[in-house]
């Protein structure tokens, strides 16, 4: 079995030789093989060349043994699809120059035809497939539909998220109005990928835990929920992941969301994240990316607590919870996926 179908296996809960893991933005800065790529281009040029997207969705895949690809795109240009301007600005992130401020912006989005609007991300999902030649599984992603309003009303990344929460309090209709339009285009999107070759979808609602359950249930979960049902819809045997960071508080409301993979970030253990949704849904997580900054002992001993934690369970994807920092070097992400693999096969798991 090993490399080629673990992960998937995994979101299915079956059981595996060893636990698979791969890391969210996989592909990245701490490689130095994509820092040389990134002194010719930008973030969005990369993205739009499916050589190059290739190329660096493969970086990883080769450079340690992760059981999984994932696609080198990003959430926002989504947005730029629909209208919205985006800028990378080198140092400060994304800055969107029209953000949405009244009722006719939200008019005005189009909800783009993603096969044509990202034929550059679906040529790349055609071809990494090629590559890779069942080696490891392709996951396919998309901003989920809160994610996306918060930089597209923000404008930038925010700490407070104040221009986003007082829209969804004041003008609420506007609000649905608006996550209606992002619920189709991400489904849409999704589903592209999904006829082009992605295997998995990760939906990244990376800010979701902002809200209080309440606002959570009302404003947000409904539209993440006709996502994942028009994904179903067109294919039940993709599975779908889920993350959000800061959600400890609402998991039960997350799983609302017909996921099959949770995926939870560090502030709380699997095991309670568990016992908190079920045995009916996977989880994925949940090393602090910061641990990856610490000696390769202590890296060992934490994700050893973390696989300690699950022992003799089933559907668990071992992943941090967010994304690699640019700091994280590279012997400390290939010592933590050759240890969960080896921890997991001689130790704890049987085959
Ligand atoms: O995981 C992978 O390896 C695939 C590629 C991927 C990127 N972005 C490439 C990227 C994925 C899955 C993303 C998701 C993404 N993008 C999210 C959700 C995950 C999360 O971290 O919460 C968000 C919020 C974004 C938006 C975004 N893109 C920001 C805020 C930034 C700038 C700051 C940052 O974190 O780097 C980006 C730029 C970006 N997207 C880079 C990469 C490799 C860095 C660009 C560079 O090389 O400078």
């Amino acid at each position: 079995m090993a490399r080629a179908d673990r992960f998937l296996r995994a979101c299915r809960r079956q059981p595996t030789d060893a636990t698979p893991i791969w890391l969210m933005r996989q592909a990245g800065r701490y490689l130095p093989e994509y820092q040389r790529l990134k002194q010719q281009y930008s973030i969005l040029e990369l993205v739009k060349n499916p050589d190059l997207a290739v190329e660096i969705t493969l970086q990883p895949v080769h450079a340690f043994e992760v059981d999984a690809a994932i696609i080198f795109a990003d959430i926002l240009p989504l947005l730029e699809g629909m209208g919205l301007r985006l800028r990378f600005v080198e140092g400060n992130g994304p800055v969107i120059d029209n953000p949405l401020r009244e009722s006719a912006d939200i008019d005005a989005l189009a909800i783009p035809a993603a096969d044509e609007a990202f034929d550059f991300t679906m040529r790349a999902i055609r071809s990494v497939r090629q590559s890779l030649a069942g080696k490891v599984p392709l996951i396919g992603f998309s901003g989920a539909p809160f994610t996306l309003a918060c930089y597209a009303v923000e404008g930038r990344s925010s700490k407070d998220f104040a221009s986003v929460k007082r829209l969804l309090y004041n003008q609420p209709r506007m609000w649905h109005r608006l996550l209606e339009k992002l619920a189709a285009a991400v489904a849409n999107y999704a589903r592209c990928q999904i006829a082009a070759g992605a295997q998995a979808i990760q939906l990244f609602d990376s800010w979701a835990g902002v809200l209080s359950p309440h606002d959570y249930h009302e404003y947000v979960l409904p539209h993440v929920r006709r996502v994942i049902g028009e994904i179903k819809e067109m294919d039940v045997t993709i599975p779908v992941i889920y993350f959000g960071t800061g959600t400890a508080g609402y998991l039960p409301l997350f799983k609302q969301a017909g996921c099959d993979v949770l995926g939870v970030d560090w502030r709380i253990s699997l095991s309670d994240a568990w016992a908190q949704v079920g045995d009916d849904l996977a989880l994925q997580g949940n090393l602090d990316p910061a641990v990856l900054q610490a000696p390769l002992a202590e890296v060992r001993r934490q994700a050893a607590c973390i696989l300690d934690d699950v022992k003799g369970r089933n559907g668990h994807i071992f992943n941090l919870g967010h994304g690699v920092t640019k700091e994280t070097p590279v012997e400390a992400v290939d010592e933590l996926v050759n240890f969960v693999h080896e921890y997991t096969r001689n130790g704890t798991m049987g085959a």
